[in-house]
């Protein structure tokens, strides 16, 4: 008989009460449990509890990391850059929705309010997930415009309504929340490209200027790359930036279907 067992570090210990800020307004209290974990000490990864003075941090979750940070434990790792919803670094899972930290308000959330990293990536650290893998599938649908047709000496030109089918696509912050909350790619993530690597290979193929829709297409066709998409929709659900990569989907689907009548 089979016997299944999880990995030893599979299990999340409780983790420690880190002591209230000094001198805090019990009013302006949060309490935060925050997923900790460090690959390299062999340790089981733990919960630990922060308590937040949101009267001494900004409004955002960033904030409370960063008070969190500088306050209280310098230890906690986790990512950001631009604090404003641009660069997609600070993804993260927020009360058990993929999100950004910079855009989400603490007063978004009651009472204690539990942060973990994305969910199915490896961990390095703390909340910072490996996105190797998210990336070379990225790569792999080649995000570049691809032409035929000799430079023109200005730039590539688009009518406003050609530019207007990239609306809802470009946009993206390549953030993986929509990747790392979707079903499929968490079971077939080795094969299935997952909704931001898909929505970006519609940005291209949407794209009046490129010229390599057919080879583009041809890349896609195989049973796992698109087709594992179940439409599911927590892609568009979890989006920050209000996309819908399943719909991205369903016209690369379309456009399958269109060139085979
Ligand atoms: S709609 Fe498709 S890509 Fe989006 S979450 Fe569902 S299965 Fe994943
Ligand atoms: S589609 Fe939305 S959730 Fe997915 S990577 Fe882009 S910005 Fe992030
Ligand atoms: S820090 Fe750039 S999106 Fe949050």
């Amino acid at each position: 008989m089979v016997q299944l067992t999880l990995p030893k570090n599979s299990k999340v210990a409780k983790g420690k009460t880190w002591p209230k800020p000094e001198g805090s307004d019990p009013k302006a209290l949060r309490t935060f449990r925050i997923y900790r974990y460090d690959p390299d000490t062999g340790e089981n990864p733990r919960w630990d509890t922060y308590y937040v003075d949101t009267s001494k941090c900004g409004p955002m979750i960033l904030d409370a990391l960063f008070f969190i940070k500088n306050e209280i434990d310098s230890t906690l790792a986790f990512r950001r850059s631009c604090r404003e919803g641009i660069c997609g670094s600070c993804s993260m899972n927020i009360g058990g929705r993929n999100t950004i930290a910079c855009t989400k308000g603490i007063d978004e959330h009651k009472g204690a309010i539990s942060i973990a990293p994305l969910p199915h990536q490896p961990v390095i650290k703390d909340l910072v997930s490996d996105l190797t893998h998210f990336f070379a599938q990225l790569n792999s649908i080649q995000p570049w415009l691809q032409t035929e047709t000799p430079t023109p000496q200005g730039e590539w030109r688009q009518s406003p309504e050609d530019r207007q089918q990239l609306d809802g696509l470009y946009e993206c912050i390549l953030c993986a929340c929509c990747s790392t909350g979707c079903p499929s790619y968490w079971w077939n993530s080795e094969k299935f490209l997952g909704p931001a690597a898909l929505l970006q290979a519609y940005r291209w193929i949407a794209d009046s200027r490129d010229e390599a829709t057919g080879e583009r297409l041809d890349a896609l066709e195989d049973p796992f790359k698109l087709y594992r998409c179940h439409t599911i929709m927590n892609c568009a659900n979890v989006c920050p930036k209000g996309l819908n990569p399943a719909k991205a989907i369903a016209h690369i689907k379309e456009l399958m279907v269109e060139r085979q009548t």
